[in-house]
Order: structure tokens, then C-alpha cells, then sequence
């Protein structure tokens, strides 16, 4: 009998659970630890990052060789599988493979639109364009200066979808993609959804929108630096690059993260929206880097020689986790736009996922959708709870957002005697 290699704890990682007062001094002490991390388990930082590559560039290839015979490479899933269970194993295999999906008629069109019309109706009657301050905060800003993102966050439509059935459907059947228990640690529940409440955004015809450089929004230092996320992160830097898996939520849904403008407090298993009109897929639409284990890539990817050791391929605090043609061309290679959809479809990406808007000008047609991730409950989910639930009750912008408040005094929100069992469920009220 051989005893078991030795190998380097995670505890002996430094980690900072808040954010660093040093940040160039952190970003060399953790990459200098990560690199001896991986290095003591026998293959080198350049041998680890050689396998992540391999394995993207096939997919890569793939995606490519999709597009060029025309195939689409975004899944789509018809609603009425998801809720009959007849969702074929080659399309749960290509969510699983893609990461992303959408869901054809997720909701009957009419009901969207009558939702889209709900949500100007509420807007128009209370004022709303004759109060807008303009952008709130310095991300969505740069998409221009009219109101395309409405900070509304309590209108009877969004709170309707939010809470209907279908939503959980599907918000449980995304989860369920997911390993949520491991070690007898049950890491989220998969059928209870947190109600993650985020903004709208219309975009009318005729706009011109440079769009959103690609980018993804898990968190930014604190993915390397806080000891729940280097232990999810775990087989990046231990030698088991092989075992990694980006559908496993272990160490994911308790940890902190380091505040910022564009934070997300809420674990999120999918990212997604609900479309509000149709929209044609070369109207400035949403694109994604459909590879899940590409966060593998963004991950080690600094630890190479040739980034500046106080250098993480430029990620910081306080702005969104950058993906650029500097340090990731490869995977920028791969980006892929959603097919048309039209209202009533609703879209998902992986939480990890890098994606992007594509810029337009002069769109055809409206560009509207309604912000609602599958953000299942768990310990980090059911502490911001207490924050939307105080956000609900006095109408307020939800702690993760700019304080702009618009909705306080307005009289026709969505009221807490318009709940259902799910939506209380969502907010933690029983
Ligand atoms: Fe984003």
C-alpha cells in the first residue's frame, strides 16, 4: 500500500474574501500560488492551458463547421416538450454541449405582446419619460442616451412572468442540467426560483446601437481570489484539468463576491430574457461564445508567461469580466448569434458564458425583452432575497442595481396580494 501523493490544500491558497486593498499586489501573490499549485501536480501551467486549448479549438472547429453548412448552432427547444418531459436526449445533448437554448413559444405570443403593451402603459402612466435622469450606471450607458434600458424592475408584467408556471417550468428543467448536490452538500434547490428581479429594455425602430463588447458576468478577481470560488474552480488548479465540469455548482452558491457596479449578487445557473416583439436575428441581437468550458480558458489564461504577473488579461474590480481579441481570439472565433425569435420565445445562456449585443443600425422592428435569469435558491440567493423583498415592498431599485427608485410612488406596481405560491416562494415570504 502507497500512501496518496501530497498535494497542496486549497486552504494554502491566499484568498481575499473581500476585495484586496492591493490589487496589483493580490493579482502577483494569487497568480504566483496558482502557478506553484499547478505546477506541484506535475505538468506545467503551459501543459494544463495546452489541454483547455485543445479541447476549445475542437469546438471551435465545430461551431465553424455548423455555420458554414447552415446549421444553427444555438439549440432550440419547443415549450410544450420542456413541460410534457419529451425533450429529445440529441437536444438535451446539444443544451448540455452549447450551453445556451432557446425556447420556442415559451409563452403565447399574444400574452407577450400583451405584456410589452402592459409595460408601456405603466411606464406612459406614470410619468416615466418626463423623469428619466438618464443611465444609472456606466455599463448599459454606453448604449446610448435614450431610455433602452428601463430601470423597472415591479411592473404587474414582469412580476407575472416572473411567478407563472411556465416560467418555473423551464427555469427547473435549466437547473436540472445542473449537478446541484455533491459530498451530502445539496448546493440549490432545482425548483424554486429566487426571482432575480432585472430591468427591461426596448429598443425601437430605426435605433442605432453600437451594442455590447463581449464579456461575461460571474463575478471578476474574486473568481481567482476568494476560497469558495478556488474551490469550485478546484480542478483548473489541481493538476485534475481533465475532471473539470462546468455544469457542477459545488462551492458556487454561498460564497461573497467583491461589489461593483455591474455585481450580480444572485447565483445564476442560466442568464436569460424573454422577447417582448420579434426580432430578426441580424437586428442587433444577443451572441454568445457557445462553449461552456471556454471558462476554463478565460481562467488559466492569465497564468501564462506572457501576461504582466499584476495582469489578469484585463479583469478588475467594479467592470465587467472583459473577453478581447488581446488574450482570447480563439474564443472569440466562436461567437454565434440567436436565431430570429419572436415574442413569447424566451433565451438562456450558461451563467459563465461569454457573450455579446451585436451592434445595428437602423433596426427593423422593435428590440424588446424582459430580463429573467433562472436564479435557483440557495445561500447566496435566499441573503439577496431579503434585500428584493424590501425592494418589492417600498417599490424600490433592488440593491444590486443604481439607486434611481423611480417605481416608489407609483400607484399600480405589482401588489403582494398579487402573489402567488410561487412568487412568495421566490421572495422567501413562506
Ligand atoms: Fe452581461
Amino acid at each position: 500500500m502507497t500512501a496518496a501523493p501530497a498535494t497542496p490544500s486549497v486552504a494554502a491558497l491566499p484568498h481575499w474574501e473581500t476585495t484586496p486593498d492591493d490589487l496589483p499586489r493580490a493579482v502577483r501573490e494569487v497568480k504566483q500560488a496558482l502557478r506553484a499549485r499547478i505546477e506541484a501536480s506535475g505538468r506545467t501551467v503551459e501543459e494544463v492551458f495546452a489541454v483547455v486549448e485543445r479541447q476549445i479549438a475542437e469546438r471551435v472547429a465545430e461551431i465553424r463547421a455548423a455555420k458554414e453548412s447552415g446549421e444553427e448552432v444555438w439549440p432550440v427547444i419547443d415549450y410544450a416538450d420542456i413541460a410534457d418531459g419529451t425533450v429529445t436526449p440529441d437536444r438535451l445533448a446539444a443544451l448540455r454541449r452549447r450551453g445556451c437554448l432557446v425556447v420556442r413559444g415559451h409563452f403565447p405570443r399574444e400574452q407577450a405582446l400583451a405584456w410589452d403593451a402592459g409595460i408601456v402603459a405603466y411606464v406612459e402612466g406614470n410619468g416615466f419619460f418626463e423623469s428619466y435622469r438618464g443611465p444609472g450606471d456606466d455599463f448599459f450607458g454606453s448604449v446610448g442616451s435614450k431610455p433602452e434600458i428601463y430601470p423597472i424592475y415591479w411592473s404587474p408584467a414582469q412580476m407575472e412572468a416572473r411567478q407563472s408556471e411556465r416560467m418555473a417550468t423551464v427555469q427547473s428543467f435549466l437547473n436540472s442540467q445542473w449537478k446541484h448536490e455533491s459530498a451530502g452538500t445539496t448546493w440549490f434547490d432545482p425548483d424554486r426560483d429566487s426571482l432575480y428581479p432585472d430591468r427591461i429594455r426596448r429598443r425601437p425602430p430605426g435605433a442605432d446601437s453600437d451594442g455590447l463588447g463581449a464579456h461575461c458576468d460571474p463575478g471578476t478577481l474574486d473568481l481567482w481570489m476568494t476560497q469558495a470560488y478556488q474551490q469550485a474552480f478546484r480542478h483548473l488548479f489541481d493538476g485534475s484539468i481533465e475532471e473539470y465540469d462546468p455544469w457542477d455548482a459545488a462551492h458556487r452558491t454561498a460564497g461573497p463576491q467583491y461589489p461593483g457596479t455591474t455585481m450580480c449578487s444572485a447565483f445564476r445557473t442560466f442568464q436569460g430574457w424573454t422577447a417582448l416583439s420579434d426580432m430578426a436575428h441580424d437586428q442587433g441581437v444577443l451572441h454568445t461564445v457557445p462553449i461552456p468550458e471556454a471558462m476554463a480558458y478565460l481562467m488559466l489564461r492569465p497564468l501564462l508567461a506572457d501576461v504582466p504577473d499584476d495582469e489578469m488579461c484585463g479583469v478588475s474590480t467594479n467592470q465587467v469580466f472583459p473577453a478581447s481579441e488581446r488574450w482570447h481570439p480563439l474564443l472569440l472565433e466562436a461567437l454565434s448569434g440567436i436565431p430570429d425569435v419572436r415574442a413569447g420565445d424566451s433565451v438562456w445562456w450558461h451563467c459563465d458564458m461569454i457573450h455579446s449585443v451585436a451592434p445595428v443600425r437602423d433596426q427593423q422592428g422593435w428590440g424588446n425583452v424582459m430580463y429573467v435569469p433562472a436564479a435557483p435558491w440557495c445561500e447566496r440567493n435566499e441573503r439577496y432575497a431579503a434585500d428584493v423583498r424590501e425592494a418589492f415592498l417600498s417599490g424600490s431599485s433592488p440593491s444590486d442595481f443604481p439607486e434611481e427608485h423611480y417605481e416608489r410612488s407609483w400607484p399600480d406596481r405589482f401588489a403582494p396580494e398579487q402573489l402567488n405560491t410561487t412568487g412568495r416562494r421566490g421572495l422567501g415570504l413562506g
